[in-house]
């Protein structure tokens, strides 16, 4: 079967005020369709780096990132934005929610946009199956970091994307909500055929995983089999 996402010598470097940073050196995998797949490794491995190149967040230096077929390395910002709307999902580490918005509107807005009819009712329950239907209508400041990373879960999970990309998505959250966390996930490939890519400090999360892969320095160090 065709992967739904392969790279092949992806790179990523930036030249900032401290000179060049080789932050991706080379990187070459597959994921299958429907696959789970964990992606650790230390602080400054380039976990994140790597999931924004997979998103079309931040354009690789070198190599090819193939994502449903399409190649991102040949696509200008606004393909890149309505690809991205149309197929993935994106959590980021620092969530990235929007300050005048309610958690309500945070997931709404963007499924109205996207031409959902009942934007508002499915944010609604999207919101209360990570266990923040109290908190509808609440600004960002108002929410503790773990309550914004659960609204910015359910926005990106609300469209039903065919891929999601998740930074620490449990990363702020204690054992009970980060397993509520997990079943929403696993809802979303059980029942909507997902891929998911998740980067996790969690030994838990990552045995959960179809699949582990292990960035060190830039590198992709071991591919456990599945
Ligand atoms: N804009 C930038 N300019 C220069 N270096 C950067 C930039 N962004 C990231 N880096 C460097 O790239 C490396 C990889 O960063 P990245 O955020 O991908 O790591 P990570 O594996 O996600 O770490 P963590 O587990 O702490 O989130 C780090 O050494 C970081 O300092
Ligand atoms: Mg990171």
């Amino acid at each position: 079967m065709e992967p739904i996402i392969s790279t092949t010598d992806a790179r990523l470097t930036l030249d900032g005020n401290a000179g060049r940073v080789e932050i991706l050196r080379g990187i070459t995998f597959e994921v299958t369709r429907g696959e789970t797949l964990a992606l650790i490794g230390p602080s400054g491995s380039g976990k994140s780096s790597l999931l924004m190149l997979l998103g079309g967040l931040e354009s690789a230096s070198a190599g090819q990132i193939s994502v449903l077929g399409r190649d991102l390395t040949t696509m200008n910002e606004d393909e890149l934005a309505r690809f991205r709307r149309d197929h993935m999902g994106v959590v980021f580490q620092s969530f990235h929610l929007i300050p005048t918005m309610t958690a309500l509107e945070n997931v709404a807005i963007p499924l109205e946009l996207a031409g959902v009819s009942d934007a508002f009712e499915r944010a609604k329950a999207e919101l209360e199956s990570v266990g923040l239907g109290a908190r509808l209508d609440h600004y960002p400041a108002q929410m503790s970091g773990g309550e914004q990373q659960r609204v910015a879960l359910a926005r990106a999970s609300a469209p039903r994307p065919e891929i999601l990309l998740a930074d620490e998505p449990t990363g702020n959250l204690d054992g009970a909500t980060g397993e509520a966390i997990m079943e929403l996930l696993k809802g979303l490939r059980d029942r909507h055929g997902a891929t998911l890519i998740m980067v996790t400090h969690s030994p838990e999360l990552a045995e959960r995983c179809d699949r582990v892969i292990r960035l060190r320095d830039g590198r992709l160090e071991t591919e456990a089999p599945a």
